[in-house]
Formats: structure tokens, sequence, C-alpha cells
């Protein structure tokens, strides 16, 4: 029998497993094959989904991970609501490493990337607000239900990588509205919202990005140690956010491709 899930989490750096007794999916999609096999397992009375973004073994850097084939497979195993942890610089003092972010708004600055399942025909998503509201309000309301306290919006600005910014670089992602700042938030976000899925980030601050003033500057060590440090904090909200997530949508994520032709029919 062909498994099924509502809801999906897809898991950042570090956050390899979620789900205790889970079963483990081969999915296949016109994309390839998604990061990795998608477990999946019942929480709370809803069938969850779970994907390492970069493999478990992280084995997809961020610019090459398959995103296409990523959300697409979920969205063909039922999938409609998608939570997105994930690792972050911060571009402002006040959002230190181990501070959780739930963003509003994302700058593009990814560059090559292919953005889009739709290569024929006109369709042209909304993609003012990124974000699922209600995805927002419940991991916001999780994290404060576990005493985690979260910082409501920001703009999320998505570099190329691999690399880490300049500061040159990081000083102006800072002074055009960042917020903090990764590698893996695009062409996620978009792509969700091409298939209508509700798409919500939860960012974990790793480290200080470039030094925010005249700090160190970030290294690969730190952005693993301290999701380490934090991620059975990020598992406990995101598994109370997946048992709170209404059933039914009302939130316009749903609605994106209404009015639309489409050139092929969705999974
Ligand atoms: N992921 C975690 N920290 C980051 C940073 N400073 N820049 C880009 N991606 C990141």
């Amino acid at each position: 029998m062909r498994p099924t899930a509502d809801i999906a989490v897809i898991g950042g750096s570090g956050l390899y497993a979620l789900l205790e007794g889970a079963t483990e999916h081969q999915v296949e999609t016109p994309y390839g094959e998604p990061s990795d096999p998608v477990t999946i397992a019942e929480v709370g009375g809803r069938r969850v989904a779970f994907l390492p973004r970069h493999g478990r073994d992280h084995r997809h850097p961020p610019h090459l991970i398959p995103y296409r084939a990523n959300l697409w497979a979920l969205r063909s195993l039922g999938v409609r609501q998608v939570l997105a942890p994930c690792a972050v610089g911060g571009l402002r003092p006040e959002l230190g490493p181990g501070t959780f972010v739930v963003p509003d708004q994302l700058i593009d600055r990814t560059s090559g990337r292919v953005q889009t399942y739709y290569d024929r025909g006109a369709v042209h998503v909304t993609f003012a607000d990124p974000y699922c509201p209600v995805g927002r309000r419940t991991l916001l309301d999780a994290a404060a239900g576990r005493g985690v306290s979260a910082v409501d919006g920001g703009t999320m600005v998505v570099v190329e990588g691999p690399r880490f910014s300049t500061r040159a670089e990081s000083r102006w992602f800072t002074a055009i509205g960042g917020a903090v700042v990764n590698m893996t938030g695009h062409p996620e976000a978009v792509l969700a919202r091409e298939l209508a899925l509700c798409y919500t980030p939860i960012a974990l601050v790793t480290d200080l990005d470039a030094g925010v003033e005249s700090g160190e500057s970030v290294t690969q060590e730190e952005v693993f140690r301290v999701f380490g440090e934090n991620t059975d904090r990020l598992r406990g909200v995101l598994l109370d956010a997946v048992a709170a997530l209404p059933a039914g949508r009302d939130c316009p994520c749903g609605r994106a491709l209404d009015g639309i032709t489409l050139p092929f029919p969705l999974p």
C-alpha cells in the first residue's frame, strides 16, 4: 500500500532523525530522488513525514540539494503542511547563538538554482508573504508552550554558499533589513508555494555570521556545535507543533494555484 502523510518536517544541518518507530520509504519523482528516503510515523494523531534536507550523512551541500524532488516527493505522499527547521547566522547582535526565530520574510541572494517547476505556461504564484501564517503561529505557540523564547518575524537572507559571507556582505544584509542568513531557505519556500503547500521555517541561530560588528567570523565547526546543543529543544518544539497544526487548511497557501492553468497535474 502506498504510504501517506499529512505533515512533513524537512530537517536541517544536525537534525537527521526526528521520529521514533518510523517506517522508511524510497520515493521516486520526475525530478529524481529526494535527499534521502522519507521516514513516516504517527505523532499526536497526525501522519508525519521526515526528510533530512542534506541527507542523513549530510552528503548534499546547500547549493546541490534536490529541492524540486524533495517537495514533489512530500506532496506525492499527501503532505500539505511543511515545517522547515534550519541553521542560520544572526545579522543583529541581539540575535545570538541559541536564539530561535520564526521568520516572516525572505530575500533571495542565491544564483543559478532551479527555482520553479513551471518551465512551460503562465504560472506566476503570489509570494509576497512566503510563509504560512498558521504554521508560524503554531510554531511560536509550541515554542512558548515549552518555555523556548522564539522571535516572531524577521527577514531571512538566503545566500548561494557554500562559503560564508564576507564582512561587507554581512553588513549589507543587515542594512537591507536582514535578521538572519542561511543557505537553504530558497528555493525550498517558493517550490512549496508552487505546489500549494503550507511552508513554515523555524530558524536556529548558530553564529553571528561575519562577526556582526567586529567579532570573530562564523566557522563550520561553530554551526554544527551550536545546532547540536539545541536539537533537543528544537525537536520538542517541532513535535508539539506537528500535533497542534490544524488538520483543515484555511490559510491562503492551499489556494496558491487557484485560477491558474497548470501545464501538468500535481501529484
Ligand atoms: N547557516 C548557519 N550559519 C550561517 C551563516 N552565517 N551564513 C549562511 N548560512 C548559515
